[in-house]
């Protein structure tokens, strides 16, 4: 067992530690050398097929499903094709609007999730192409979809994913990228911008990883408490709903995602003295917005930890209590820097605990009922 966990303590912990190697087994061969185009053979949808797209549903579950939210974002940002993210087990009992030019994704990490599959199933009956992403080659996702991206993660064993969801997320840079080149609805210098940032990713990731003890100590007086929230906005977010889910699994301590600006309607009414806040700050254009949130939390209580871009301590600093920088990289990137240290909150606190970190209570690595 020891020499499987590669010299960890558990499979989570190997995994987080993998993901640089992920990152760049996802990205290997489908960067063109120059750096300047995507390729990706093993999609059978012809250029004419995807020029006729006009939306995009994104469908899956737990994980899999925050990795589309950040997808969501992908595509909108770089196709401007509209995209609605559903989580598979509402998507075929509320009647979705798929017609011939629905691309619909289904995200799946084992590739044999019930309800994903049902999804994928009602999505073709309707008569919508399905592309999968999934981790399995030869699943059940695998086999069933139209088309399929391999995210090259490697075995997930941890049942809390960690490089399968950030694979999944290097897979739909690649295929936003892709799809933005052969539309052109970005020119090729901000395709190769895309790309060149994405090929930069591996070594941010090393970078955070070598900091990671700095999140011990964080997770360890987060144990100590009974509830938090992650707040965010734009594509941070999403990111907080997934740095939730990883906590709730493996430390078993309540959380909530919260769109940062949508607190005062609520939520607020919750946060007192001592409440701990993990405000990510990935976003440069809502650092404003962000800070009078953040401030909103303060005046109540709140201990508020910010996760933030590198070089843009000092003016945030003053507004937070602990703050954890991540290196620089485009808006669009940056969950797959932001959500490595919320997976080590996670797995240090879930650790505090004594819990199992690897096989939290009451949960499976893969669903097979609905
Ligand atoms: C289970 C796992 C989650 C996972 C979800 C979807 O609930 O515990 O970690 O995100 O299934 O799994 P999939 O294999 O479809 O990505």
């Amino acid at each position: 067992m020891t020499a499987e966990k590669a010299g960890f303590d558990h499979f989570m912990l190997k995994e987080v530690h993998e993901q640089p190697k992920a990152y760049r087994d996802t990205m290997r061969g489908r960067i063109s050398d120059d750096g300047r185009s995507v390729a990706m053979p093993e999609l059978k949808m012809t250029a004419e097929q995807l020029k006729g797209i006009n939306r995009v549903h994104i469908v899956a579950c737990g994980t899999a499903l925050h990795a589309g939210l950040v997808g969501k974002n992908v595509i909108e940002s770089l196709v401007r094709i509209p995209v609605e993210t559903d989580v598979a087990s509402e998507y075929r009992y509320r009647s979705p609007i798929i017609t011939p030019e629905t691309l619909v994704i289904v995200v799946s990490q084992s590739g044999e999730t019930a309800d994903t599959l049902a999804a994928l199933r009602e999505a073709q009956r309707c008569g919508a192409r399905v592309l999968a992403i999934t981790n399995v080659v030869g699943s059940s996702v695998a086999r069933e979809a139209d088309d399929v991206i391999i995210t090259l993660a490697g075995p997930e064993i941890a049942v809390a994913s960690t490089k399968a969801y950030s694979s999944q997320l290097i897979a739909f840079f690649l295929f936003g990228a892709f799809w933005a080149q052969t539309l052109g609805t970005k020119s090729e210098a901000q395709v190769a911008q895309v790309l060149a940032a994405m090929e930069a990713l591996p070594e941010q990731v090393e970078k955070i990883l070598a900091q990671a003890e700095l999140l011990k100590e964080v997770a360890e007086s987060i144990s100590h408490h009974s509830s938090l929230f992650f707040i965010g906005r734009g594509v941070d977010y999403a990111v907080a709903m997934e740095g939730s889910l990883k906590l709730k699994e493996i430390s078993y301590i309540h959380s909530e995602a919260y769109a940062a600006g949508e607190l005062k309607h609520g939520t607020l009414a919750l946060i007192e003295e001592g409440t701990p806040v993990i405000a990510l700050l990935s976003q440069e254009d809502l650092y404003e917005k962000m800070l009078s949130n953040i401030k909103e939390t303060k005046a109540r209580g709140a201990d508020v930890l910010g996760i933030l871009n590198e070089g843009h301590e000092a003016e945030i600093s003053k507004s937070v209590d602990r703050y954890f920088a991540i290196p620089r990289t485009l808006p669009l990137l940056t969950p797959a820097l932001s959500v490595i240290p919320l997976q080590l909150i996670s797995y240090y606190a879930s650790l505090a605990l004594g819990h199992d970190v690897d096989k939290p209570r009451n949960l499976a690595k893969s669903v097979t009922v609905e």
